[in-house]
């Protein structure tokens, strides 16, 4: 092949008539390509180290398709809903996140290396020069590309390694079944199965269920110690973060610890100063506790836990998109993205002096999703 351009182009006939061959020879010709260098791989075709090198790309690929298949199984199977620490369930559930990051990122690796041993191992080396041309390309180039495309195809022996096409195939098409299953995943539970348990996404863990007392708990961080709230444990000015907490939970610590893992269950209870002027959201003049307001720490915006909490100003900060919101003005948002007032939590004493939820929230907690209209 030579850099040199043909002064005397086929006809369209001719052209059709032209053999691969012919085709990518005109075609580096007209691109002004010039090979000066080809090699074969494998010049004497089945010896033993051609078969060597065929089963280490084949294993590779066989490695991608077999982790594939088993972050597919680990996706969907895996116990992955939060369990206790110090139980062997726990011990399986804190490795959900790594067995399923770990398998898909061996599938991708592996595939990657099989590809690039492939390349290395088979594809013919050789060195060609072009000259650097500006413009679109005429329908000659578009047909001559082709055929060179094809031409690298056959020269890449991958038609007759059939070990190699079929173990690539397994592995990029589990693969594919796993980026399919991402999305999909996450559709198979039903959220609307029953949307009057705690657990669909217009509920949070304070709902009272069978007219049990819902307190709200002070998280000390260890999960076997229950501190109830009185309204004279915040002092003006002040807040705490509060969890629910039932009676019947006193001795579980499975659901103690559960009600402070739950992402939409966290509460800001705050307490104004005398005096403070606050604006009350219509139909939810009742819903504080003298100075005492509560609400939802989860972002309206996306979800992150607003928590920086500026007293003076009554603004709380979300921290992963600077969101503010006005806890004087019904937790109205004043700056950033979230469009939607914090949810409160009407709160009230009981005959013992606790705080108590008087019920869950009137609406769902957190960003919007499909079915959501407010
Ligand atoms: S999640 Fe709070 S501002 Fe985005």
């Amino acid at each position: 092949m030579s850099g040199e351009k043909p002064t005397n182009l086929p006809s369209e006939a001719e052209l059709a008539g032209m053999s691969r061959d012919e085709l990518v020879k005109l075609g580096t010709n007209l691109d002004g390509v010039e090979l000066v260098h080809y090699e074969e791989r494998w010049p004497v075709k089945g010896t033993r180290a051609e078969k060597r090198a065929e089963r280490l790309v084949a294993l590779w690929f066989l490695i991608s398709a077999l982790s594939g298949l088993a972050f597919l199984v680990a996706f969907l199977w895996w116990p992955w809903k939060y369990e206790t620490p110090r139980t062997d369930a726990h011990f399986l559930y804190s490795l959900y996140t790594p067995v399923i990051g770990l398998t898909l990122g061996l599938a991708v690796v592996a595939l990657g290396v099989g590809a690039l041993l492939y390349t290395k191992k088979f594809i013919p080396e050789e060195l060609a020069v072009q000259q650097r041309h500006d413009g679109g390309s005429a329908e000659i180039d578009k047909a001559t590309v082709v055929a060179e495309l094809a031409d690298a195809g056959t020269r890449s022996t991958i038609a007759r390694r059939s070990l190699i096409k079929r173990t690539a195939g397994l592995g990029a098409g589990v693969f594919g079944l796993g980026v399919l299953v991402l999305p999909l995943g996450s559709l198979v539970r039903d959220p609307w199965k029953n949307s009057d348990s705690k657990d669909s996404l217009w509920h949070t863990g304070w709902k009272s269920e069978n007219g049990e007392k819902v307190y709200l708990r002070n998280y000390t961080g260890d999960p076997h110690e229950v501190v109830l709230v009185r309204p004279e444990d915040v002092e003006a000015g002040g807040y705490l973060t509060v969890f629910p907490f039932r009676e019947s939970e006193r001795d579980d610590e499975h659901a103690l610890v559960a009600a402070t893992k739950r992402v939409d269950n966290p509460v800001l209870l705050l307490r104004f100063r005398p005096g403070q002027q606050i604006v009350k959201r219509a139909g939810q003049e009742d819903f504080n506790y003298g100075d005492l307001y509560a609400y939802s720490k989860i972002c309206t915006h996306l979800g992150c836990p607003a928590s920086l909490y500026e007293q003076q100003t009554g603004l709380l900060l979300c921290p992963c998109h600077q969101s503010q919101f006005d806890v004087f003005h019904y937790g109205k948002p004043r700056f950033g993205p979230a469009t939607r007032a914090l949810p409160q939590l009407p709160i009230t004493v009981d005959e013992d002096g606790y705080l108590i939820a008087r019920s869950d929230f009137i609406e769902a907690v957190g960003p919007a999703f499909w079915e959501r209209k407010s």
